[in-house]
C-alpha cells in the first residue's frame, strides 16, 4: 500500500508530515511518488485563518470524490483542522476514512489498518496533553527540522494554536541533541529548531537539562544553552529556529547569535501591529517601544542579522490612526520581509467575540498599503550584499541555470554562484556577490571554505 501526504501550513506542519511518513515506512507502507498514485492519502491541516481551512476542506472532498472511482483508496485528514473541527468533519465529508487529532498523529498507521479491516469514520482525538509524539525522519538532504517545542500557551487573543496544538511542552535538550547528532551522521548539515514560540524553550517549569553540566560558555537560559550544546555537534554547519518573540530575545540569546558562528543570523519574530492599544487588545506582552528594543539588542551584537516578520491588518477595532502606527514600526524595524495578513476571525478565540468591524475591502487596502511601504524601503532586497563577501551552504545545481549552482547565506538570502571545483551539497561557500534582485543575490568567485566534514556516511 502506498501513501502520500498532502500538508498545509507552517513549518510545523512540514515536520509533523515528515514524522508521520516515518511511521507509515516504519508500518511497512511505501511513499508514493505523487497524490493520484497513492492507496492513502492525508492531508495535514491549517487552522491558522478560515481561507486555509476552506483549502483543505476543497481538497478533501476532491480526494474523496475519487474515491467513486477508487473505493479501495483510504482518505484521512490530521493537524490542526482535524482537532479543531473533530467528528464534525465526517457530516461535512461522509466519505472521509479517518481524522486524528493534533497530537494522536502516532496512531495513523494502526487506524489504516482498521478501516482495512472495515471500520469507517474513526475519529481518534488523543489527548492534547499528550506529549508522546512522532519525532522520526526521513532520509533527505542536508537540511532537516526538528521539533523542540510542541503547543503554545500564550493565548494571543486572535489565535487558535493553543485551542489545537495544547500547552506548551519542551523536549528534553538531551532527547533534542542524540536526534541533531543522527541526523547529521545520516548527512544533514543545517537543522532548524521549531516550536510556535522556541525562545520559551524549557522555561515553562521543565527540566529540559536535569543532570546536565553547566554551560561551557557561561549561558543560563535553556534556549542559548541548547544553541550552545547543538553547536558542539561535529559536522553540524548550520543551526535555524522558528519563530521568536520579543520576550526571548535576552541579551543572552544576542551573544549566543554573535558567538556561536552556527547560529544562522536570521529571526523570525512576529509582531502583529505596531499600535500600542492593538497590541494590548491582542495580548501580545509587548509594546512597540519593547519590540524595537529587543530588535536594538539582537542587532547590537550582530548588526547584520536578518529580521523578518508577520503582521495582521484589520483587527476588530484597528482604526486608521492604529494602522498608521503599524507603518511607522515597519518603517522604524527596516525589516528583511514582512509577511501580512489580513484579520480572520478563528471561533472560540477571545477576539471572534468582538465585531470584526473592518471590511473586507479595508482590509484589502491596508495589506496593499503595506505590502508596497516593504517594497518603497527596499529592505532585504540584496543590494546592500552587493560588493561583499559573503558564506554559503551550497545546495545543488539552481532550478533556473544548471551549470550554476544555489544555496542560502546565513541570512537566509537565496545566492547563485558558479561551482567551484568539488563542491558537494553542504559544502560552505565563499561567494563574491555582484549583483542582487529582490529574490537571488548573484556571487562570483566562489570558494570551499568548510567542507562538510568526512563524518557520519563519508565516513563509511
Ligand atoms: N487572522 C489572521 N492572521 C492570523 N495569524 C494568526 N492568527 C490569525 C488570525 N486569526 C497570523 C499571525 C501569525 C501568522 C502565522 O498568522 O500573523 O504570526
Ligand atoms: Fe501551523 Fe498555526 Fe496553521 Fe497549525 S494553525 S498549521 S500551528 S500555522
Amino acid at each position: 500500500m502506498t501513501f502520500f501526504i498532502h500538508t498545509y501550513g507552517c513549518q510545523m506542519n512540514v515536520r509533523d508530515s515528515e514524522a508521520v511518513a516515518a511511521e507509515l515506512v516504519r508500518a511497512g507502507y511505501a511513499r508514493a511518488p505523487d497524490e493520484d498514485s497513492a492507496d492513502l492519502v492525508v492531508v495535514n491541516t491549517c487552522s491558522v485563518r478560515e481561507k486555509a481551512e476552506d483549502k483543505a476542506l476543497g481538497k478533501l472532498g476532491l480526494l474523496c470524490k475519487s474515491k467513486r472511482e477508487r473505493p479501495s483508496r483510504v482518505v484521512g485528514v490530521m493537524g490542526c483542522m482535524a482537532q479543531r473541527m473533530a467528528e464534525s468533519l465526517f457530516r461535512r465529508i461522509p466519505q472521509l476514512d479517518f481524522a486524528v487529532g493534533s497530537r494522536a498523529a502516532r496512531h495513523i498507521p494502526s487506524i489504516v489498518g482498521e478501516i482495512a479491516a472495515g471500520a469507517t469514520q474513526v475519529w481518534f482525538p488523543g489527548e492534547l496533553s499528550d506529549f508522546d509524539v512522532p519525532h522520526g525522519h526521513l532520509p533527505s538532504g542536508i537540511a532537516a527540522f526538528v521539533t523542540v517545542l510542541l503547543g503554545c500557551n500564550r493565548r494571543c487573543s486572535y489565535c487558535i494554536v493553543p485551542d489545537v496544538r495544547g500547552p506548551e511542552h519542551s523536549r528534553p535538550a538531551a532527547e533534542v541533541i542524540a536526534e541533531a547528532k543522527a541526523l547529521v551522521a545520516s548527512g544533514v548539515r543545517e537543522i532548524t529548531l521549531l516550536g510556535q514560540s522556541v525562545l520559551r524553550y524549557g522555561r515553562q517549569g521543565e527540566d529540559v537539562w536535569a543532570g546536565a553540566a553547566p554551560s561551557p560558555m557561561g549561558f543560563t537560559e535553556p534556549f542559548p544553552r541548547l544553541l550552545e550544546a547543538l553547536a558542539a555537534i561535529p559536522g553540524l554547519r548550520r543551526i535555524r529556529f522558528t519563530s521568536g518573540h520579543p520576550s526571548g530575545c535576552t541579551a543572552e540569546l544576542a551573544r549566543a547569535f554573535r558567538d556561536l558562528p552556527q547560529a544562522c543570523r536570521h529571526l523570525h519574530l512576529p509582531v502583529q501591529s505596531g499600535s500600542d492599544r492593538i497590541l494590548r487588545e491582542m495580548r501580545r506582552g509587548y509594546t512597540s517601544g519593547e519590540y524595537l528594543a529587543a530588535l536594538e539588542r539582537l542587532r547590537g551584537a550582530v548588526p547584520d542579522i536578518s529580521i523578518t516578520t508577520d503582521i495582521i491588518v484589520g483587527y476588530p477595532g484597528e482604526t486608521e490612526d492604529d494602522f498608521e502606527a503599524t507603518r511607522r514600526l515597519m518603517r522604524a524595524a527596516r525589516f528583511d520581509n514582512s509577511f501580512i495578513f489580513k484579520y480572520s476571525p478563528r471561533p472560540g478565540t477571545p477576539s471572534a467575540a468582538l465585531v470584526d468591524d473592518v471590511t473586507p475591502e479595508e482590509k484589502d487596502r491596508r495589506n496593499k498599503v503595506l505590502l508596497a511601504d516593504q517594497d518603497e524601503l527596499g529592505l532585504g532586497n540584496g543590494g546592500e550584499w552587493v560588493g561583499r563577501e559573503t558564506e554559503v551552504m551550497a545546495e545543488g545545481p539552481s532550478l533556473r541555470n544548471k551549470s550554476r549552482w544555489s544555496g542560502r547565506t546565513s541570512q537566509n538570502k537565496i545566492a547563485v554562484f558558479d561551482p567551484p571545483e568539488g563542491v558537494r551539497p553542504g559544502d560552505l561557500v565563499r561567494v563574491r556577490i555582484v549583483r542582487a534582485n529582490p529574490q537571488t543575490l548573484f556571487g562570483e568567485d566562489a570558494a570551499i571554505t568548510g567542507r562538510a566534514a568526512a563524518i557520519g556516511k563519508e565516513q563509511k
